[in-house]
C-alpha cells in the first residue's frame, strides 16, 4: 500500500490517502507538543514507539470486542488504518486524580478515583479544547445520544482493559484519552492513537512517570520513558 496524497498534518501525525477510498495511512512523527502547542520539542524515536505501542493495544482491544480503526503496520511509523471521520471531542477517562482535573477540582494528584471518570473535550485549537458535557455535545450536534452511549461503553471497556494489562507490566494507569471515528456507514470505532503521549502511565512501585508528563513538566529523560514503556509491553 502507498501514501498517495498528505491529507492533514496535526501536532503528531501525518495523514494521507491511498488507491484504496476506504483506507488512510498515518504516519508517526517525532514532534512532541504540549499545552495546545505553546510548548514544542522532540522526542527521538517518539513516532515509531508510539505507532508500535498503538497498534499493539488496539490488536488486543479488537480482541476484547472494541472496533478500532487498525488495519496493518506497514513499517516503523506507519500504518493503513480504516478511514473515519474523527468525532471531535477527546474522551478522557480517569482513575486517579492528575492533571487538569487535580488543578480544576483540587484533588491532590495521586489521589484514587472510587470510580472512572468520564470527561469530554471539543476539540477546537482556536477554542483551546473546552470541556463540554453530554448537552453541549447534544445541542452543538457534535454526536448523537447513541453515538455518545456507544463512545462511553467503548471508553469504559478500554479502561478497563487497559488497567489490567498494564498492571501485569508494572504500569498505573492514570488517565488517559482516546478519540473515536465514524466509517463511512455510520459504524463508530476507535481512531488516533493510545500511547505515552496520550496516556498517563506510573511505574506501579515508584511511582516514576513514565509519559508525556516528562516532555510537560521537563522532568528529563523523555525518550527513556516512552523506550520503557515499549520494552515492558512489546519486550525491545
Ligand atoms: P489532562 O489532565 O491534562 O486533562 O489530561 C488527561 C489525559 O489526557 C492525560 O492522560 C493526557 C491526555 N491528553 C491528551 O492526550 N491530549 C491532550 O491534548 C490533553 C490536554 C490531554
Ligand atoms: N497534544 C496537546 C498539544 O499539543 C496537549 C498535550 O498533550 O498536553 O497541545
Amino acid at each position: 500500500m502507498e501514501k498517495v496524497k498528505m491529507l492533514y498534518e496535526g501536532k503528531a501525525k501525518k495523514v494521507y490517502s491511498t488507491e484504496d477510498e476506504n483506507l488512510y495511512i498515518v504516519s508517526y512523527k517525532d514532534d512532541a507538543t504540549a499545552f495546545n502547542g505553546k510548548k514544542k520539542g522532540t522526542i527521538e524515536g517518539k513516532g515509531a514507539i508510539n505507532n508500535r505501542v498503538s497498534n499493539y493495544l488496539m490488536s488486543l482491544l479488537e480482541k476484547e470486542g472494541v472496533p478500532t480503526h487498525l488495519v496493518k503496520e506497514l513499517n516503523d511509523r506507519e500504518t493503513v488504518v480504516k478511514k473515519v471521520e474523527i468525532v471531535p471531542l477527546e474522551v478522557i477517562v480517569r482513575n486517579v486524580a492528575a492533571g487538569s482535573l487535580s488543578k480544576r477540582l483540587g484533588i491532590p494528584e495521586g489521589t484514587k478515583l472510587p470510580f472512572p471518570v468520564i470527561e469530554y473535550c471539543y476539540k477546537s485549537d482556536p477554542l483551546d479544547d473546552p470541556m463540554v458535557n453530554e448537552y453541549h455535545i447534544r445541542a452543538m450536534e457534535i454526536a448523537t445520544d447513541e453515538e455518545m452511549k456507544t463512545i462511553a461503553k467503548y471508553a469504559l471497556k478500554v479502561n478497563e482493559f487497559l488497567i489490567g494489562f498494564m498492571k501485569g507490566v508494572g504500569i498505573d494507569l492514570i488517565d488517559f484519552k482516546i478519540e473515536f471515528g465514524r466509517t463511512s456507514d455510520g459504524t463508530i470505532i476507535l481512531a488516533d492513537e493510545i500511547s505515552p503521549d496520550t496516556c498517563r502511565f506510573w511505574d506501579a512501585k515508584t511511582h516514576d512517570h513514565l509519559d508525556k508528563d516528562r516532555f510537560r513538566r521537563d522532568l528529563g529523560d523523555v525518550e527513556g520513558a516512552y523506550h520503557e514503556v515499549m520494552k515492558r509491553l512489546l519486550g525491545e
